[in-house]
């Protein structure tokens, strides 16, 4: 396939190399210098080859987009027309820090991009998560002394008491944020990671409150 790349860091960088030597014809482009885009390419293979987004995207089978979130309409513009492509995406809707999801947690990246590109066709994939994410998950890890569980949700006074509750039956409460609705993957993946690094001892459970009524 000719694959162009469009975001040549951490994600495209290693990915477009990847796929260059998986055999496919690839296009680097978007880096700041591109002195890095040639050098990506020529330590790929020779079916790869540096280019601008529109080159990358006009005559590829499959686009990576692989920008963070407030550089994606930069690219898109660059790109140029999209209408018809199959656009994996795996820019996370991160703030610019990195600590927080910035698209609501009723729709994901994906939707958003799909309203931005209503002909193209998008794919979400490597849904991972930066580290920075994590940084409180591993200051909470260095003061848990018992098990944990994870809770989340929208309603402040409902959480509160969630959070009592699970103190009361002898665990960690642990706010996964706002997550609601299951079929969305961004909240997932934020909520997987943090699981994977709680690490020993914890979380043994996870439990999701959709509403907690309070009776008058
Ligand atoms: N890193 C991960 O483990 C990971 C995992 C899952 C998802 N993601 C998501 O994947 C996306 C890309 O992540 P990444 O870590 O690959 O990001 P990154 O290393 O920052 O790569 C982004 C690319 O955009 C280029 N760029 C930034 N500003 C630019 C500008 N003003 N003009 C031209 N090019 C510019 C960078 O150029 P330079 O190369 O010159 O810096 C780089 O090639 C993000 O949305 C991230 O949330 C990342």
């Amino acid at each position: 396939m000719r694959i162009g790349i469009l975001g040549s860091g951490l994600m495209g960088g290693k990915l477009g190399t990847i796929f260059a030597r998986a055999g496919h014809e690839v296009v680097f482009s978007y880096a700041r210098t591109e002195q890095k885009l040639n050098r990506l390419a020529r330590e790929a293979n020779a079916s790869a080859r540096a280019g601008t987004p529109a080159e990358a995207a006009q005559s590829a089978d499959a686009i990576l987009l692989a920008v963070h979130w407030s550089r994606i309409d930069d690219v898109l513009n660059q790109a140029g027309d999209l209408s018809g492509k199959v656009i994996v995406s795996c820019s996370l809707p991160m703030n610019r820090d990195d600590t927080e999801l910035i698209i609501g947690h009723t729709w994901s990246s994906s939707e958003e991009l799909a309203k931005r590109l209503p002909t193209a066709r998008i794919v979400s994939a490597f849904n991972t998560v930066p580290s920075e994410v994590l940084f409180e998950v591993y200051e909470s890890r260095r003061r848990a002394r018992r098990p944990s569980l994870v809770y989340c949700g929208v309603d402040r006074r409902s959480k509160k008491l969630a959070a009592d509750l699970i103190r009361d039956v002898g665990f960690d409460p642990v706010d996964a944020g706002p997550l609601r609705i299951a079929r969305y993957t961004e909240p997932f993946a934020l909520l997987v990671a943090r699981l994977a690094y709680e690490g020993k001892g914890g979380p043994e459970l996870a439990y999701r409150f959709e509403r907690i009524v309070r009776r008058r």
